[in-house]
């Protein structure tokens, strides 16, 4: 039977889609995942697919994963923030660095950034004042940036995560600025006439090209990048995590924090040698980066929609109570099963990641469907969890989706806020561990009144709640 043409997303104008990567992204990306499987979506010129379905999406994350790289985008709006980081390295350095970073979030490992969860949670419990009216969205992002300080470069050293965490603020809100812009589409027009021209210049011009190819890896057509205030916070992240490294190239101090063990990680593929200083420097800015901003809003949503539900949100207080007045110190997984599902079901509704980009290696074939090489997907995460097929009534909020019945039953992939494969979120445990302990630990000690209005997603680097999540906070007596 010959295979079905590819449908195209609704909504196209003269500059296809772009507008609604602008103007209604989240429901735009809804009525994408409603047209089919795989659908086609223009952005100016360019054609690109997106992926909606779980089957489609496990085939291409999952069992063809070698056919796919991330695309040149996510490097490109990365690459002075996170270089050659996990997230966005490729091929045999990823392969290398992923092999490297693997055993720090090992489930042994794991246990020993508990205390940092728990006590970053804590602090924040500690300055809350009864009555006070605080925004829950930036009272878990000073956690989750205090627990990925702590567990990546000590507490001691980590007084200042005010100064990085604004610095990271501005950073990544230019990133999000240029994000499905013209000047964005201009470079990636760029980059790939400087591939198609690989092999077929003479040897004289053939360096000219491979130097072009290499400089488009940095912004170069994006406006903002020279914006002083954009200089400044990356000159900060850079000194600051530069300093650190000094500090303990210079002291050896046998310290546990992740710093230390990825500038002590040794590897084959190295001669024994361990990374440059500038690989350093890009994985620990990667994990700062990809570690709190994303727990951080899947927290806040999550107490929005225990705020809605009573019944749920009483399930979580009876869990948050039967630990000892500090909360849980130590992970136990059963002890925060039903909080676990909880931040899950946060997880679907508003998964902080709303899209994975991918880009063909070669010609392959998808959903039955043949495409050449170099084209552009991306995987509909936001869309795919509000299919009615993939979740029966998918806007109401029900944490018993995520029970071990009804998690067996679901389709492969067809939940994936950490992604799926090769490419999954190497802080997925760390992530799962982390939203249920800091969710019990303020529990236990406060209860929030969050105001009763309906609060918007809006799509900043992570799917946040717009104008944040705002409570009266109470200090709860002992159980
Ligand atoms: C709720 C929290 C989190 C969410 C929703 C999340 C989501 C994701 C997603 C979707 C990817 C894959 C992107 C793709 O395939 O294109 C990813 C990759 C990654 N995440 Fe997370 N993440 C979370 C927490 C964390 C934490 C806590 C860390 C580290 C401390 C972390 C570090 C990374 C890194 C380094 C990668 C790149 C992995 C690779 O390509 O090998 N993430 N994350």
């Amino acid at each position: 039977m010959p295979p079905t043409a590819i449908p195209m997303a609704p909504g196209e104008n003269l500059l296809g889609h772009a507008h609604h990567f602008k103007l209604d992204r989240l429901p735009f990306f809804q009525r994408v995942a409603a047209t089919g499987d795989v659908v086609a979506a223009r952005m100016f010129h360019r054609t690109f697919h997106f992926v909606n379905g779980p089957g489609v999406a496990h085939e291409m994350l999952v069992e063809k994963a070698r056919s796919f790289e991330k695309a040149p985008g996510i490097r490109i709006l990365l690459h002075d923030l996170a270089g050659q980081g996990l997230f966005t390295s490729e091929g045999d350095l990823w392969r290398r660095q992923r092999r490297l970073l693997s055993p720090l979030f090992h489930p042994t490992q794991l246990q020993t950034y508990v205390s940092a969860m728990n006590g970053e949670a804590l602090r924040a419990r500690e300055r809350l004042e009864d009555g006070e009216r605080t925004d829950l969205a930036a009272v878990t992002t000073r956690i989750a940036m205090g627990v990925v300080g702590r567990a990546l470069f000590d507490a001691r050293t980590f007084d200042e995560a005010d100064e990085l965490g604004e610095a990271l603020t501005i950073a990544l809100g230019w990133v999000n600025d240029r994000l499905g812009t013209p000047y964005m589409t201009l470079q990636i027009s760029a980059v790939e006439a400087t591939e198609v021209l690989e092999g077929k210049l003479p040897p004289w011009l053939e360096g000219v090209r491979a130097r072009a190819r290499a400089a488009l890896d940095a912004p170069i057509f994006m406006p903002g990048r020279n914006d002083p205030t954009v200089k400044r916070a990356l000159t900060v992240l850079d000194k600051r995590i530069q300093a650190m490294i000094d500090d303990r190239r210079a002291s050896r101090a046998d310290r546990k924090d992740l710093l230390t063990r990825l500038l002590y990680a040794r590897d084959a593929d190295l001669g024994g040698d361990g990374m440059s200083d500038k690989q350093v420097r890009d994985e620990a800015n990667t994990l700062f980066i990809a570690g709190h901003e994303t727990t951080a809003t899947a927290l806040a949503w999550s107490f929005y929609l225990l705020a809605r539900d009573p019944a749920a949100r009483a399930k979580v207080q009876a869990e948050a109570d039967a630990f000892g007045p500090d909360g849980p110190t130590s992970y136990d997984p059963e002890k925060l099963a039903y909080t676990t599902r909880v931040f899950k079901e946060a997880l679907r509704l508003y998964p902080p990641v709303i899209v994975l980009p991918r880009r063909a290696l070669e010609p392959v074939e998808l959903g039955g469907h043949r495409f050449p090489e170099k084209s552009i997907f991306f995987v509909n995460v936001y869309g795919m969890h509000h299919r009615k097929d993939c979740f029966a009534d998918p806007e109401r909020f029900d944490p018993d989706r995520f029970s071990p019945e009804n998690e067996s039953k679901r389709p492969k992939s067809a939940w994936i806020p950490f992604g799926v494969g090769p490419r999954v979120c190497i802080g997925n445990h760390f992530a799962l561990m982390e939203g249920p302990v800091v969710l019990a630990t303020l529990m236990r000690g406060l209860s929030f009144e969050v105001e009763p209005k309906d609060i918007e997603p809006e799509t900043f680097a992570t799917l946040r709640p717009k104008g944040g999540v705002w409570a009266r906070v109470r200090r709860r007596s002992a159980p």
